[in-house]
């Protein structure tokens, strides 16, 4: 397929327009769309926005904060978030759900399970044996995987980003901790698919960290790599992760910052959290041992007590890194009983003493794991809120041995910042600068397979085999191909995690599941059977760990090869357009699934490219049993995925499109010419008299999952209809309530201007009476029946009520512009008719005004003036609680016409070009006669000023006309015939005399 692909010239044309018609669409989006990133912590979220125009920057949430807490309360008919939510923790701790990202991606046996249990005893979590999973039992009608409650947080972010951005948004970069395998990663893509949020990547935490730290350092980086160090101490967790840093040179874009993600340690249950409970229990021991011998029960039993323990606990915590001690004060904390005690710092490093024991742990990993010394990190930086907490700092500092330790990034917000770089990035409506980013492989992955082998002749045993698909360590995005060469029958083989002994026991238990997938493969035996004469090139297994750190195997084929005759065959239309596009994006030829699975392909090599080993892009030696070569491509082609959770496709689609040109390639020598120069058909044949024919046939994939179920279609849909519902509930309330505080306020307010002279002065006692009985009325009806009130019966007695005060509140309204819009106007006439004598005073041979322009300022400039002056005293006449019939809005729509009147004229004056002067023989210009009068001549003015040498500005008024009382004084003080004769012309105007109204008057 790929040989013929450049052939034809004209359909080029077709491609260009399609090409026009789809850069018009991105170009379109790109117009409108912002993108969003979510550090989504254990105890709050930091969200940040950019959309196009406005640079990075954090969402303040709707109590303008920077933070969120990530808490939902989930109540049976109505949900609260964030602020409000976590202030509902002490009014109903059951329903109010924190730290559920812990247990997302485990099995119902894993530790963090009953971690959970123990630390949260107030939630009901039920069991799902399908998934092996737990559930919120909030109630028996409610219940939630952490999934959904995930989905609602993230729905919410989403929520605030909108609100912040002023427009909607789909695009996120999701934070996720290093620390996620396989099954937790997926739970959060299906957590934000259910959200209906387009996931750009899930990036490591770590990860965006060290990219803000890198953009926003940009300068300093050189092509000697700088070794830092990032300690994230967080609520939940803590990651200690190793970067470097250094320029190196981009295929596209030439020198280039980059950072490699070099080392990672971790403890998934070191943070702010743990030292939190360690505060709550010995709070609750001391409030036990004060009501000692008064028969009171365990405070611990009481959920609502406990929620206020460890809200006070949070607080102490804070304020003790601080200070030396401080004292905990909870009123009513259980039967009405005030709790107090002062707790000192010492007393909190003493009950915490294990855990600040853990801190160099992480450190260790770190190191451990990027085979590094200490000595070669340039430098140590905090990240993360718990990091704040002094003895924190005083063990780590120790455990590194270093002058101090870094505090020059935004603890808590580097992450967010990191992360909506890189949603701009890989967002299409951005440019930003490039800054290449290696993430590293945490958890090595394997494959398995079993294959009977015949040592000596006649006796068959079972040989396990074992390749690494992806290293430890090892950089990803990347794409590794697997081939098997010595199977001829249909088979099966296993994806596992490698060597986890970098894991404690307990931590390897946490982990779950060492197994990841089995495939089955159907097809092998069929496609041997289908090419009988052509040689096999093995069974090619595509795998690809995408941007998000997840797993997916994107296709498995059966390769044939043969030499065969090169006969061009002919294509159909709509084939070769498929295939320009497709090159115009440098889409590769194989990255195309097969409509038959037969398809003549080029030789595939999948890029060897630049780069040492475990470099993405290089030719790893892995083969099956010395002879199967397992391939790596620097660059993803279309993840196509099949089965194994779905990459978020498109971007990966493009880079695999730029990166494979090599598929477009001929294999062999003598294949055909460049795409503008296409060989005839006979001629191509006469040159290429063999080649290499690659057939690939699909080979089926079953897929068992190991680790942990993704949710089916079925209950992932279901469950987004689920949440779907129940946003939509909450906007119906949300309305409901804002519709019946707006009624409320509108009678409340009403009631009140009805005694507001302005008000009084409009209106009989009459009006008034009618007006505030209805509204007493509406207020009654509101106490009484308004509860049960739709959203719609509050709207239709706000507008009738609205109804029914428009006459009076017009009037007020009216009144109070009058003054303003008058004087406006008059001042408006004023230039106008300035302007306009200024025009006439031209001399001919300099006008640049046709006679009929200026008749029609004329015109405009007097009939405006009599109509202000008719319906001002048209209006002077009429009762004051009647409808007005000098309205602002025409007071308005006769100065825009005015306007447009002289604007037009200004333009024409601004681009008048002189017209030549007649030379006297002197070689001088001609002067203005004799006769002109001084005022003549300093009149010869033509707006706007200094155009030409010939233009000078039309004077101003001599008396700026401002205010009412500028509308008695003289407009025009220009002498001479023609502002004389002017004036004769509009008697109804404009001297003053004539003016008789005031505006004030009215
Ligand atoms: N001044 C302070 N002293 C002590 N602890 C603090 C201070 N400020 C914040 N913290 C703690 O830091 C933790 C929150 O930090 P951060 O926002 O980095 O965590 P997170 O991102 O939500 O969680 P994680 O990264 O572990 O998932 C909380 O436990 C909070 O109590
Ligand atoms: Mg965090």
């Amino acid at each position: 397929m790929a040989a013929t692909v450049r052939r034809q010239r004209p359909r080029r044309l077709a491609c260009w327009v399609l090409m026009t018609v789809l850069l018009a669409d991105l170009l379109a989006l790109s117009d409108t769309l912002a993108v969003m990133s979510v550090d989504l912590g254990s105890e709050s979220m930091k969200v940040a926005i950019v959309k196009p125009g406005v640079p990075m920057e954090i969402v303040l949430n709707k109590e303008s904060r920077r933070k969120t807490p990530v808490t939902v309360t989930l109540k049976e008919n109505e949900r609260f978030f964030g602020d409000s939510a976590a202030s509902m923790a002490i009014k109903n701790p059951k329903a109010t759900l924190r730290y559920f990202q812990h247990l997302l991606g485990k099995q119902e046996n894993n530790p963090h399970v009953a971690l959970y249990k123990a630390r949260f005893p107030e939630h009901e979590l039920g069991f799902d044996p399908q998934r092996q999973t737990v559930y919120f039992q909030i109630s028996p009608q409610l219940q939630f995987s952490p999934e959904e409650v995930l989905s609602m947080l993230l729905n919410y972010s989403r929520s605030l980003a909108e609100d912040f951005a002023e427009q909607p948004i789909k695009d996120a970069v999701i934070t996720v901790p290093a620390f996620f395998n396989q099954a937790e990663r997926r739970a959060v893509l299906q957590a934000a698919r259910m959200a209906g949020l387009k996931v750009l990547q899930l990036i490591n935490d770590n990860t965006a960290t060290a990219l803000s730290y890198g953009v926003f350092r940009r300068k300093d980086i050189n092509s000697t790599a700088q070794n830092i160090m990032f300690y994230d101490m967080g609520s939940g967790s803590t990651v200690c992760t190793i970067v470097t840093y250094q320029t190196v040179k981009t295929k596209d874009a030439g020198m280039q910052p980059q950072l490699q993600i070099r080392g990672v340690g971790f403890d998934r249950t070191l943070g702010g959290l743990e030292m939190e409970l360690r505060l709550r229990e010995h709070l609750a021991r001391l409030f036990n041992e004060q009501r000692k011998g008064q028969r009171a029960k365990d405070v611990r039993e009481n959920p609502r007590a406990m929620a206020k323990l460890l809200r006070e606990a949070n607080r102490l915590k804070t304020v003790l890194s601080a200070n030396a001690d401080h004292v905990a004060q909870i009123e009513g904390l259980m039967d009405d009983v005030d709790f107090k005690a002062k707790v000192t710092r010492a007393e909190f490093e003493e009950l915490c003493a294990d855990l600040f024991e853990r801190v160099p742990g992480p450190v260790q990993q770190a190191l451990q794991s990027a085979e590094m010394k200490l000595d070669e990190i340039e430098q140590v930086i905090l990240v993360g809120g718990a990091t704040r907490v002094p003895k924190v700092q005083e063990v780590l500092l120790k455990a590194v041995g270093k002058e101090e330790l870094g505090k020059n990034i935004n603890a808590d917000e580097a992450a967010a910042m990191g992360a909506v770089y890189q949603a701009a990035a890989l967002s299409k409506a951005f440019k930003v600068k490039p800054f290449v980013v290696r993430d590293a492989v945490i958890y090595p992955i394997l494959v398995e397979f079993t294959r009977e082998v015949e040592e000596e002749t006649g006796v068959r045993s079972l040989k396990h085999n074992k390749r690494v698909l992806f290293s430890r360590m090892g950089p990803y995005p990347q794409r590794k191909v697997i081939t098997f060469n010595r199977y001829s029958h249909d088979f099966n083989f296993h994806i596992n995690y490698g060597d986890l002994g970098f894991l404690g026991p307990e931590d390897l238990r946490v982990f779950g599941s060492q197994n990841l997938t089995t495939v089955k493969l159907k097809g092998v035996g069929e496609s041997f059977k289908k090419y009988p004469d052509y040689e096999s090139k093995g069974i090619k297994a595509h795998f690809n760990l995408d941007e998000s750190g997840v797993l997916s195997l994107d296709r498995v084929e059966s390769v044939f090869e043969t030499l065969v005759e090169d006969s061009p065959e002919e294509e159909s239309t709509l084939t070769k357009l498929g295939n320009t596009i497709s090159s115009l994006f440098g889409g590769g030829s194989t990255a195309d699934p097969k409509e038959n699975g037969t398809d003549t392909v080029q030789e595939e090599e999948e890029g060897p490219a630049e780069g040492s080993k475990d470099e993405p892009g290089e030719q790893a030696e892995l083969k099956e049993e010395a002879e199967a070569p397992a391939e790596d491509t620097s660059s993803p082609p279309p993840p196509e995925a099949k089965g194994a959770a779905a990459p978020e496709g498109e971007k990966a689609a493009e880079k695999d499109g730029r990166d494979k040109p090599e598929a477009q390639k001929p294999s062999e020598k003598g294949e055909v010419g460049s795409e503008g120069a296409p060989p005839a058909p006979e001629e191509e044949k006469k040159q290429k008299p063999a080649r290499k024919q690659r057939m690939v046939e699909e080979i089926g994939v079953e897929l068992v999952v190991l680790d942990l179920p993704d949710l089916p279609e079925d209950q992932l849909a279901h469950s987004a209809q689920k949440l779907q519902d129940l946003t939509l509930r909450d906007l119906q309330k949300q309305e409901r309530e804002k519709a019946a505080n707006s009624l409320e306020a509108f009678i409340f307010e009403t009631q009140d201007k009805l005694y507001q002279p302005e008000y009084q002065e409009v209106s009989t006692e009459e009006q008034r009476e009618d007006i505030s009985g209805k509204l007493s009325a509406t207020a009654t009806w509101l106490e009484d029946e308004g509860f049960g009130a739709t959203t719609a019966m509050l709207k239709e007695k706000l507008a009738e009520l609205r109804k029914l005060c428009h006459g009076l509140f017009f009037r007020v309204e009216e009144r109070k512009k009058w003054p303003e819009r008058l004087s406006a106007l008059d001042n408006l006439l004023n230039h106008s008719s300035m302007f306009l004598k200024g025009a006439r005073l031209i001399p001919e041979m300099d006008q640049i005004f046709t006679e009929v322009e200026m008749t029609t300022l004329e015109k405009i400039i007097n009939e405006t003036w009599a109509w202000k002056n008719t319906t001002v005293a048209e209006q002077a006449k009429l009762p004051i609680t009647e409808k007005p019939v000098l309205l602002s809005k025409d007071i308005e729509a006769k100065m825009a016409a005015l306007d447009r009147e002289v604007q037009y004229l200004l333009n024409k004056a601004k681009f008048a070009k002189p017209r030549p002067r007649p030379r006297d023989k002197n070689g001088t210009r001609a002067e203005a006669p004799l006769n002109a009068s001084a005022s003549d001549q300093s009149e010869k003015v033509i707006p706007p000023p200094g155009q030409t040498e010939d233009t000078k500005p039309i004077p101003e008024p001599e008396k700026e006309t401002a205010g009412p009382e500028a509308v008695d004084s003289e407009p025009l003080e220009l002498g001479g015939p023609a502002a004389e004769s002017e004036q004769k012309e509009h008697p109804e105007q404009p001297t003053g005399q004539k003016r008789t109204l005031k505006n004030d008057e009215l």
